[in-house]
């Protein structure tokens, strides 16, 4: 597995990936968020073969990458000052703009809507493809629908094996949780999934008070599909229990019965002497190192094969509100 300091720009595996892509074949590569499961956006037989692959519903939206800003004109129309602020600040990067579509970008991968979701991500090796290709690639996270996302290539082998004709392994992902989303197509944005981009930095470029925080309008009626927010989402086989510091440290105490096995993902030293565990993992009480190890612990603690992951929930404030964000729904039904 490469680490990022080891990345070595191969142009012959950039131009393969690129023909591979004219092709209509599907090809995985890093970003510094998650693995894209990258298809030409322009080719709608190339869009079926990826909502086949991920195992996608039709009606699910996919993000459009580009190479740079410049191009955003191209797919979509009326972006609003306020949101090429924010681009401008954020772009390459972690961020993901849901703006009005142009006529001739496909519904089949807006899921049917009149918006399309647009990224300009930064890691070296989506750069070097997407300017390679030149056009837009259609890209999900690299995982089967509904399941945990990848942050290495280990990962989308393990997801979808010979069904993706390359991976473009640019080691692990830096931040290892998906970009925020951020819907401009109103007179204010929204913030439609959290993420390393957090609401204070939005603030800081457009100022407060045109912030909409997609809690306001969960109760009227949302201007947006967005199915990435499904109750459960990003989620192990294992059942997993989510718990606050104090449930977590009586779970241990009251269920000691021998019946259940745990793997357990831990913020501070349990005590869990009498209960069979059959993984622990303790992290550090730092959301970025979190946010980077997330779904690589999540995959060990699902391989681990016991009853119940049970994870200690972090605390409610705003730098894990993107890591609770994917903690709730990984524990929902
Ligand atoms: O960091 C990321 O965003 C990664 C990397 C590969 O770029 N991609 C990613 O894609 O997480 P995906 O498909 O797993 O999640 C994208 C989310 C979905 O929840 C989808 O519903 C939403 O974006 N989305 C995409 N286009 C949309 C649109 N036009 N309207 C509303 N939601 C949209
Ligand atoms: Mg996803």
């Amino acid at each position: 597995m490469k680490s990022l300091n080891q990345i070595v720009l191969d142009q012959t595996d950039i131009l393969k990936a690129v023909e591979y892509l004219r092709q209509g074949e599907l090809v995985a590569f890093s970003t510094e968020t998650v693995y894209g499961l990258g298809a030409d956006a322009s080719n709608e037989a190339a869009i079926n073969k990826l909502y086949v692959t991920k195992g996608r519903p039709d009606k699910h939206p996919v993000i459009v990458h580009l190479a740079d800003i410049e191009q955003i004109n191209n797919w979509c129309r009326d972006i609003p000052d306020y949101a090429l602020a924010i681009a401008n600040r954020f772009w390459p990067g972690p961020l993901t703009l849901i703006a009005k579509k142009k006529a001739h970008v496909s519904m089949n991968i807006t899921g049917g809507q009149d918006t399309v979701g647009i990224r300009i991500p930064a890691h070296p090796i989506a750069q070097a493809l997407l300017k390679t290709f030149g056009g837009g690639i259609a890209a999900p996270s690299a995982n089967k629908y509904g399941r945990v996302s990848s942050t290495c290539a280990e990962h989308v082998k393990e997801e979808f094996g010979d069904e993706v004709k390359m991976i473009l392994d640019g080691g692990k992902c830096l931040i290892g949780i998906e970009s925020t989303i951020v819907d401009v197509t109103g007179t204010s944005p929204r913030i439609l999934r959290p993420g390393f981009i957090s609401e204070g930095d939005l603030l800081d470029v457009i100022g407060n008070g045109l912030l909409k925080n997609i809690s306001e309008d969960c109760n009227s009626t949302a201007r947006i599909r967005v199915p990435g927010s499904d109750k459960s989402h990003y989620a192990p086989r294992t059942p997993v229990l989510l718990l606050d510091k104090s449930s977590f440290n009586s779970f241990f105490e009251q269920n000691t019965s021998g019946q259940y096995t745990y793997a357990v993902l831990a913020l501070n030293k349990c005590v869990y002497n009498n209960c069979n565990i059959k993984e622990y993992i303790e992290i550090q009480n730092d959301p970025r190192l979190y946010a980077n190890i997330l779904y690589a612990n999540l995959r060990q603690l699902d391989k681990a094969g016991a009853d119940y992951i049970v994870i200690e929930e972090p605390q409610n404030e705003p730098e894990w509100a993107a890591i609770n964000d994917r903690l709730r729904r990984a524990a929902a039904k």
